[in-house]
């Protein structure tokens, strides 16, 4: 009696451990989620086609020539696409949030988190990315315009004049 009690406690101990393991490897891609996202690497190349104001902070949204072409066509933008916000916060720059489309990125993102083949980072004034940033902050809010492929600007790409 007592003996079969403790083997089946040996096994609900078991089964509880197998699940706890299964959990934590299912979970692990959200834990560690992969950010592709560089810094544009021809960021002088870019063109200011939108600025949003908000008194003593503002956004400048940035991106090629070409891309604000494809924008205006109306084609999808490619893949290797970046577009770049430049945030100021108390008229001090704050950040540079950048998003870039890969063949297949979506992958390495969660389905309920993605935000079709976009990543999303945030980078310092050199450059280099901000390791405090959490992506899943920028995909929450971008997941809202997925009619416009997650972007916020699309109208204002398309209605740039140079
Ligand atoms: C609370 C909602 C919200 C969050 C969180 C957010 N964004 Fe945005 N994003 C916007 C809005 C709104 C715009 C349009 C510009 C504006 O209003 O300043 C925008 C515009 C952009 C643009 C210009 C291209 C476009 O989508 O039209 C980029 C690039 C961008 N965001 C990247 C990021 C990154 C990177 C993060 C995370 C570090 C992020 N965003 C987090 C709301 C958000």
């Amino acid at each position: 009696m007592f003996r079969s009690r403790t083997n089946t406690l040996k096994r609900l101990l078991i089964a509880s451990l197998v699940v706890a393991l299964a959990a934590t490897a299912f979970d692990l891609p959200a834990l560690a989620q992969v950010n592709r996202t560089t810094f544009p690497k021809n960021f002088d190349k870019y063109v200011r086609y939108a600025t949003y104001n908000r008194g003593s902070s503002w956004n400048d949204a940035f991106a090629t020539p070409e891309t604000l072409a494809i924008a205006k066509s109306g084609k999808p933008l490619p893949p290797g696409t970046q577009l770049v916000l430049r945030i100021h916060i108390d008229n001090k720059f704050f950040s540079y949030f950048v998003m870039e489309k890969g063949v297949d990125w979506g992958r390495d993102v969660l389905e309920d988190k993605r935000t079709g083949d976009w990543h999303f980072q945030e980078f310092d004034a050199n450059g280099q990315v901000k390791r405090s940033a959490f992506a899943e902050r920028c995909e929450s809010c971008h997941s809202g315009r997925a009619v416009n492929d997650y972007m916020y600007t699309i109208d204002r790409m398309r209605d740039y004049l140079p």
